[in-house]
């Protein structure tokens, strides 16, 4: 019979996921959406007609047209026989779909989170438990492609795309089910091409924004550099790093990976062979948009990719601009992210002091309380996906 997909979620990446899983052959694709009334807007948005992806490349366009067999927000309607399904939204909304998807868990069921985000395989256990042995759990690194939706519902553009997505898989215990790494290749289409292996701690500690961004930052606003006075213009994010922003951003790069060392050097099987040094990571995954590759300072200068991104900052009069705390940067990258490495870290038994200054620094221009006395034991802890907010507190816990 027809593959069955089910995509979650209702924002750019489950569009752009449900239009391609649509368009392949024999498939039969289902949407769930749980969030407030949006699968009501999209399937009225759609009526009968084709959901669009349009996919910009190399100057041209070519739309792809096909259309999802159900959007619901009903788990009755969507989740039962489900081969694979596919969770495409922010990390804070993952929660709310594993508990729904608990009850439909089979033998050989591939639940795949792209973006996965640090923490995903720790919310998988404490909210799937014991039942998601039989599955195969796959985390991926990142979004295959930079998305955006042109007209709800009905028209979603794919403005690029990955070359390679790395990310890692739990593979069902008993084997079962359709290969999990053959099957969402297949969904996506040639490209991106996924080079999963390793054990799914390697994503969370991999996973560059929760140390790229906050280090970024730091360098820029921390207490070294900055008066806390308004300055004339948002400052380039990457083409303008300077020398310091860069040493940060190097010593916290080295601190993961001596983190998956660790791991490594206690527990010699698992593969934690994906964590790498930044610069190594941005010379693989963004190889053709980087001019001059030669210091990682000049990899995130020359990256193309990047090409007039700013500090995200407010206005604060006189044309004069601060910097934007509340951005993603932090929220969502600081506990789905830099707290969930630091989590690690503790469990693993390395120290990581340039970390530990940046979280605390960002925990007070989020007002929010991580870290204690150089101690993930802070109240807020409870809103990341750290280990220990799940009561995971040994190895074992983390890896199995
Ligand atoms: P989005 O901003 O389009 O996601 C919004 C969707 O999330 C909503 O439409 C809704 O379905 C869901 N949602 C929002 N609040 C919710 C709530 N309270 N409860 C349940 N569901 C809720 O995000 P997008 O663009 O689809 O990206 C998904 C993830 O991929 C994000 O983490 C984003 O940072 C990342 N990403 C996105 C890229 C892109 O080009 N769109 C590129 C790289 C990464």
């Amino acid at each position: 019979g027809d593959l069955k997909v089910v995509v979650c979620g209702g924002g750019n990446a489950a569009h752009t996921m449900a239009g391609l899983a649509a368009s392949r052959q024999n498939t039969d694709v289902r949407v769930f959406d749980l969030f407030s009334d949006e699968a009501e807007r999209w399937a009225k948005a759609l009526g009968n007609d084709d959901l669009t992806v349009s996919v910009h490349r190399e100057g041209k366009i070519t739309d792809i047209k096909s259309k999802p067999n159900v959007i619901t927000n009903d788990p009755s309607k969507s989740l039962p026989g489900a081969d694979i399904i596919i969770i495409a939204v922010p990390a804070f909304a993952h929660a709310a779909y594993l508990d729904a998807i608990k009850s439909y868990l089979k033998p050989g069921l591939i639940i795949v989170a792209t973006p996965g985000q640090p923490g995903f395989e720790f919310e998988v256990k404490s909210k799937l438990g014991e039942g998601v042995s039989q599955c195969n759990v796959v985390c991926i690194e990142t979004l295959p492609w930079a998305c955006r939706i042109k007209e709800f519902g009905r028209q979603v553009e794919i403005l690029g795309c990955k070359v390679s997505m790395t990310g890692a898989i739990k593979y069902a215990d008993p084997p079962a089910g359709p290969d999990p790494q053959d099957t969402f290749q297949f969904l996506l289409g040639p490209e991106p091409v996924l080079n999963i292996k390793g054990h799914l701690l390697a994503v969370s500690l991999m996973s560059v924004n929760s140390y790229l961004h906050s280090a970024i930052l730091y360098g820029r606003w921390g207490p070294e550099v900055w008066d806390g006075t308004p300055v004339a213009e948002a400052p380039l994010f990457y083409q303008g790093l300077d020398e310091h922003s860069t040493d940060i951003l190097d010593a916290m790069t080295r601190e993961v990976v001596s983190i998956a060392k660790m791991v490594t050097a206690k527990r010699q099987n698992v593969d934690m062979s994906t964590v790498v040094h930044i610069h190594d990571w941005y010379t693989t995954v963004y190889a053709a948009d980087i001019t001059d590759p030669t210091t990682l300072q000049s990899t995130l200068k020359t990256n193309k990719a990047y090409n007039g991104l700013r500090h995200p900052c407010v206005p604060a009069g006189d044309g004069k601009v601060l910097p934007d705390f509340s951005h993603r940067y932090l929220g969502e990258d600081i506990p789905y992210g830099l707290t969930v490495t630091k989590g690690i870290a503790e469990i693993v038994g390395t120290p990581v002091p340039v970390t530990d200054m940046v979280l605390k620094w960002c925990q007070e221009k989020m007002g929010k309380e991580y870290l204690v006395d150089g101690k993930l034991v802070g109240k807020d802890v409870a809103s990341t996906r750290a280990p220990q907010k799940y009561g995971f507190y040994t190895l074992d816990d983390i890896l199995n």
